[in-house]
């Protein structure tokens, strides 16, 4: 283990200061300020999954101090200390939270650990990038969202859905909250991505001593290992274990997570009054290939009600014309307005305006000055936003949680196979009262997401 090394400030003496967060910084008990105008003022960060998809973080950490990595699997850390040799090492992220000092942790582990360590993290008012995605149930993702409901302004957190910075994210915006097709009132978002299994693998062979196997499995019920959980590349490993209900939520925490945003981030939507869904025959350990969901958005103060709807491993909604072949498009999102339809994919769109005698003169482009800014690199849009949290970033707790659990929901009702209705106050379904023991699911004993 290394030690610590000694830095000027933390986030946790900062939150006990007064901030003087209107003047755009904050003022230290020593009289330092962090922020734009300190610029020496790195963050403490503890990064938890130093490998696969923690190895995109490396280089925008790179310019932080990193005084902790946790992992469960040993053989990760030689590589990962090459890159930041001050860290101290864990295997178990419930006591590298308590790590001294921290300001700051990234979390990139399986899906079925990220509410639980982002929960914890912000309880400890430390700043969290989360990996998407944020919950694998209802009642995580609400969870999450109580608690950075008493933090935000304090606090910057992002979910990992990095795509959000492309300019397309924007100019999809602009042209939907612009009229471009006229009033919305459909949306569509689909993935094309299947990994189909039978079922969880079967017990073969132990885990290797330096592999902390209890800890990989963490709130999740029991099930034995098996190699095959970990045997993809860097990057990817998560498409071995991400589809088994104790793992993840498949596509929707997978392909969808990115893609629910390109819309998303256009309808400003809340959470939805109902859910209905159809797909695979349920299998009791894994998520579904086929699936579609759909929901109902009441309106708001720009549009009036909206339906959504997700599609995944086949499921597709129909094209505005037939010479427009959603399925050439892998992963994409379409918007049905009075005028028109938006067709999307994370780097370009096509307007399909109504009818031949369609002539856009209701629709004003905007000029260069009034055109949504770029929010600049995803992640050092959280770094900045960490060292001034008056900043926005464009993932927070507040908007991704509102995503992953209406997607959730979809999952909820695919289980219940029928169309519920659905009291975003509560969580709960008033018609359905069955459906309510399936926003959540049991954790192993020892495990709590409010640590
Ligand atoms: N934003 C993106 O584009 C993108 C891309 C790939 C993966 N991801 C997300 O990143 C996460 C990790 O995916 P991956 O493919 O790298 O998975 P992985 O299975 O390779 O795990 C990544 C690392 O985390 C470690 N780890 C797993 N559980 C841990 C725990 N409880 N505590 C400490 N360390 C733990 C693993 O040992 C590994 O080193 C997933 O949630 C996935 O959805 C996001």
């Amino acid at each position: 283990m290394n030690t610590p090394p000694t830095v000027p400030f933390t986030r946790r003496r900062l939150l006990s200061t007064a901030a003087a967060a209107g003047a755009g910084f904050l003022i230290l008990p020593s009289g330092h300020r962090l922020g734009r105008a300190a610029p020496s003022g790195k963050l403490n960060i503890l990064l938890i999954g130093v490998w696969g998809r923690g190895l995109a973080h490396y280089d925008s950490l790179s310019e932080e101090n990193v005084v902790a990595l946790c992992d469960v699997n040993e053989k990760r850390f030689p590589d990962a200390l090459k890159r930041f040799p001050n860290a101290t090492t864990y295997v178990d992220w419930r006591k590298a939270l308590d790590h001294k000092g921290l300001d700051a942790v990234v979390i990139c582990t399986a899906d079925h650990c990220h509410a639980f360590i982002a929960n914890w993290a912000l309880k400890r008012n430390l700043h969290v990038y989360c990996e998407k995605p944020l919950a694998i149930t209802v009642n995580e993702a609400r969870t999450v969202r109580a608690t950075w409901e008493t933090k935000k302004g304090r606090l910057a957190t992002q979910v990992g859905m990095q795509r959000h910075a492309n300019p397309n994210f924007n100019r999809v915006r602009e042209l939907v909250r612009d009229g471009a097709i006229g009033d919305l009132k459909a949306v569509y978002a689909w993935g094309n991505r299947k990994i189909p299994k039978p079922g969880y693998f079967p017990e073969e062979g132990a885990p290797p001593a330096d592999f902390h196997y209890d800890l990989w499995l963490g709130p999740s019920p029991f099930h034995p290992y098996n190699p095959a959980y970990f045997s993809g590349n860097a990057g990817a490993n998560c498409l071995s274990w991400n589809m088994f209900w104790d793992f993840g939520a498949g596509q929707i925490g997978d392909m969808g997570s990115h893609t629910m945003d390109l819309a998303w981030n256009a309808i400003d939507a809340g959470l939805p009054t109902s859910a209905e869904a159809k797909g695979d025959a349920y299998n009791s350990d894994v998520t579904p290939v086929q699936c579609e969901s759909h929901f109902d958005f009441p309106a708001n103060d720009w549009r009036g009600p909206i339906t959504v709807s997700w599609y995944q491993g086949g499921a597709m909604p129909r094209g505005p014309k037939p010479y427009v072949d959603l399925e050439k498009i892998g992963h994409g999102a379409m918007f049905k307005g009075s005028k028109g339809f938006l067709v999307a994919d994370f780097d370009s769109r096509a307007l399909v305006p109504f009818g031949d005698d369609a002539d856009l003169t209701y629709y004003k482009p905007r000029t260069a000055e009034t055109a949504l800014k770029p929010i600049g690199h995803f992640q050092k849009q959280w770094l900045d936003a960490c060292r001034d949290p008056s900043k926005p970033t464009a993932c927070d707790f507040g908007y991704s949680s509102q995503m992953i659990e209406t997607m959730l929901l979809g999952l909820v009702a695919y289980r219940a196979g029928k169309k519920l209705k659905y009291d975003g106050k509560t969580g709960t379904s008033p018609d359905t009262p069955e459906a309510n023991a399936l926003m959540k699911k049991a954790y192993r004993d020892g495990w709590s997401i409010d640590g």
